[in-house]
């Protein structure tokens, strides 16, 4: 087999093969297919296409290039979360913790910030000695004394794909379908996830900019799943504004505990109660969606979800202290609330300038190695479609760095769109 007949196969729109497929996939994982020939057959997917059976044999191929990992001898079914990510998304600390309370044992690999999108290990790292590199062999202990783990990759899972995805990100190839959607699920078949629940965020600050994307990309998981005898269940959520209100490390992980403890916005509540839901729904804890949830709200209720996190971070090396007073966590030197300058309705908060901003604060990583200022950031007190007066709080920043707040500051304002119409609220979850 030669990589070019391959590469002249796609791009003359003709299906490959399972074979074809694993040649290409092991031979450019050991080097031996040279980076021009990966990133031609990367555009002529992203031109041509794949069908689903391709789509999963590459999600395979790619999956079955490191490690694999299995918890069957820990948890019966090991159900998974994934977010595409998105602005003040801070889902996974509320739900894991929640539906660990309520009897299913969740083992989570999360990644950093990247972008504009916030990532779950930079916001645990905001409570002190919380440690993200646990070995497997802890990994697989805590899971089984306290049914629940938050830590980062420490298995190598499928370096096929960390290896075209750095080629796709400077060959112009990372918005293709089949390639984000196998790259996506072959993480989580490398994991060792036998159902997932899939977070498609669509909007301003997502990566699906339009409802129409998220549906295909949704779509294309799905088949993955159905084709590779996963389970998945996939929602497709709003993120034209940010979710809850606060943005920025410390200042999510607050937000959160707000939340674990009956508390916190209604949007992140919400949105958080319902994945959770899901959640138990594929892990047989829940016969359907109401039971789910209603075994997620008692779980907030009882404070089990809040006393499971706190195990979490104990476990992890984290100080519980934090946890309990999340006054002593860091605060910036520098927090100013910001007033509407005009009467009327919010009719748009945009959620990847909203994003931005944070990153410029320091929030987030221009690069990736950056260091991360966790206590910097943005509560955003109004929703689109809220009355708000001219002089009442439009948002409130969080910031260490003088010389560029005024900027930041200009740009998260100018983010807010007030109309002197009424406007109605944003859906959480489109479908
Ligand atoms: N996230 C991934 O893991 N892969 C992609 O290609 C895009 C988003």
């Amino acid at each position: 087999m030669r990589a070019v007949d391959i590469i002249i196969k796609k791009r003359e729109r003709d299906e490959l093969t399972r074979e074809e497929i694993d040649f290409f996939v092991r031979d450019f994982t050991a080097g031996a297919i040279p980076d021009y020939q990966v990133s031609s057959w990367a555009m002529a997917v992203l031109l041509n296409g794949m069908t689903d059976r391709e789509t999963k044999d590459l999600t395979m191929a790619m999956a079955h290039s490191g490690d694999v990992l299995d918890f069957s001898h820990l948890v019966d079914i090991v159900v998974d979360k994934h977010s595409t990510g998105g602005v003040g998304d801070k889902t996974s600390l509320f739900v894991l913790p929640t539906v660990a309370a309520c009897g299913l044992p969740v083992g989570k690999m999360s990644g950093r910030g990247l972008g504009f999108t916030g990532g779950t290990l930079d916001k645990l790292e905001s409570i002190p000695g919380y440690r993200v590199n646990l070995s497997m062999q802890e990994f697989e202990k805590q899971l089984k004394e306290i049914g629940i783990v938050l830590t980062g990759q420490s298995a190598e899972l499928a370096p096929a794909d960390a290896k075209l995805y750095a080629l796709r990100d400077v060959t112009g190839t990372v918005p293709s379908i089949p390639l984000i959607a196998s790259s996506i699920m072959c993480k989580k078949i490398a994991g060792g996830a036998h159902a997932m629940v899939l977070d498609v965020k669509t909007g301003t600050g997502a990566f699906m900019q339009t409802l129409e994307d998220a549906r295909k990309l949704a779509q294309a998981m799905s088949a993955i799943g159905k084709l590779a005898g996963r389970e998945v269940r996939t929602v497709i959520s709003d993120m034209n504004q940010p979710l809850g209100e606060a943005v920025g490390n410390v200042l999510e992980v607050r937000e959160a505990l707000d939340a674990l403890r009956g508390g916190g916005p209604a949007d992140f509540r919400e949105h958080g109660l319902h994945m959770s839901a899901e959640m138990l729904v594929l892990g047989k804890k829940a016969a359907d969606f109401a039971e789910g949830r209603s075994m997620a709200e008692k779980a907030i209720a009882d404070g089990s979800a809040f006393d499971k996190f706190r195990q979490l971070v104990r476990a992890q090396g984290g100080d519980v202290s934090y946890v309990d007073d999340p006054d002593k966590m860091a605060k910036a030197s520098m927090v100013e609330v910001v007033p509407a300058t005009k009467s009327g309705w919010i009719q748009q908060v945009h959620a990847g300038e909203v994003g931005e901003a944070a990153v410029s604060l320091g929030a987030g990583r221009a690069k990736k190695g950056d260091p991360v200022d966790h206590a910097v950031g943005f509560i955003i007190h109004r929703k689109v479609g809220d009355r708000i007066e001219a002089g009442q709080p439009l948002f409130t920043i969080h910031a260490n760095n003088a010389a560029v707040k005024p900027e930041v500051q200009a740009r998260v304002a100018a983010a807010h769109v007030i109309s002197d119409e009424p406007v109605p609220p944003l859906p959480l979850f489109y479908e």
